[in-house]
């Protein structure tokens, strides 16, 4: 299984985004995830469209838009147009969530549904075959630096065979305390696709927590 590391800025060096996007293109990130936050849906307030949008050209990495908002079907052209390719929902946060995913589709970009750690998978099984990503949270929403939930192995081996039996290429991803020390776990259950966030700054330099995050997937891998 092919295993893509993302990087979420939601605990970066807010005051230098741009240089910080561009450091994780070269610290050998795939992706880069936005935390975007209402005060609403989760408590606490981050950032908007134009802030992405500022930062798009900073890096060749793909982005994508976590809404952590209520009710988010009138924002979802903003994040694609500030250059996201994968838009992500929760499905608490959505009344019509099949349409919901129809509308980011129309809008051009790749559809994914987020759960909350109470959340059963239950919510994606009738969109399942309009679904490009299933984003399973390891950490109460709201905020970076939270400790791994553990008990959502069993859910993350859920995902992993209800994306089998589906047939589709749906990413499945985990968010949320995601280190070196805790990424074999989800990995194990079934996960393929991982949001860092707090980690990956925690030592200075990026790519030394990329380099450990893959020895801790594959010991084999090491310097790869
Ligand atoms: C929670 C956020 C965080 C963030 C990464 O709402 O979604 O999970 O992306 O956080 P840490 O610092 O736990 O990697």
């Amino acid at each position: 299984m092919q295993h893509q590391l993302v990087a979420s800025v939601l605990n970066a060096d807010l005051a230098r985004l741009g240089e910080v996007c561009a450091g994780l293109e070269r610290a050998g990130l795939q992706a880069i995830q936005w935390d975007v936050m209402d005060g609403h849906f989760v408590p606490n307030l981050t950032v908007g469209a134009g802030v992405i949008g500022a930062c798009r050209s900073a890096t060749d990495l793909p982005f994508e838009a976590h809404l952590m908002i209520d009710a988010p079907e009138p924002y979802l052209s903003e994040y694609v147009e500030a250059g996201c390719e994968t838009i992500i929902v929760h499905a608490e946060a959505c009344t019509h969530l099949h349409r919901t995913l129809d509308m980011i589709h129309e809008a051009g970009a790749k559809a994914g549904i987020a759960l909350n750690p109470s959340t059963s998978l239950d919510a994606c099984l009738h969109v399942i075959d309009i679904l490009d990503l299933l984003l399973v949270m390891t950490v109460n929403p709201g905020f970076g630096g939270q400790r791994y939930i553990e008990t959502m192995a069993p859910k993350i081996a859920a995902g992993r065979e209800l994306i089998g039996r589906s047939g589709r290429d749906i990413a499945l991803e985990v968010d949320g305390g995601i280190s070196p020390d805790t990424i074999a776990r989800p990995a194990a259950a079934g996960a393929d696709r991982f949001v860092v966030g707090s980690a990956l700054y925690a030592k200075g330099d990026p790519a030394v927590v990329v380099n450990e995050l893959k020895l801790s997937l594959d010991p084999t891998e090491a310097g790869a």
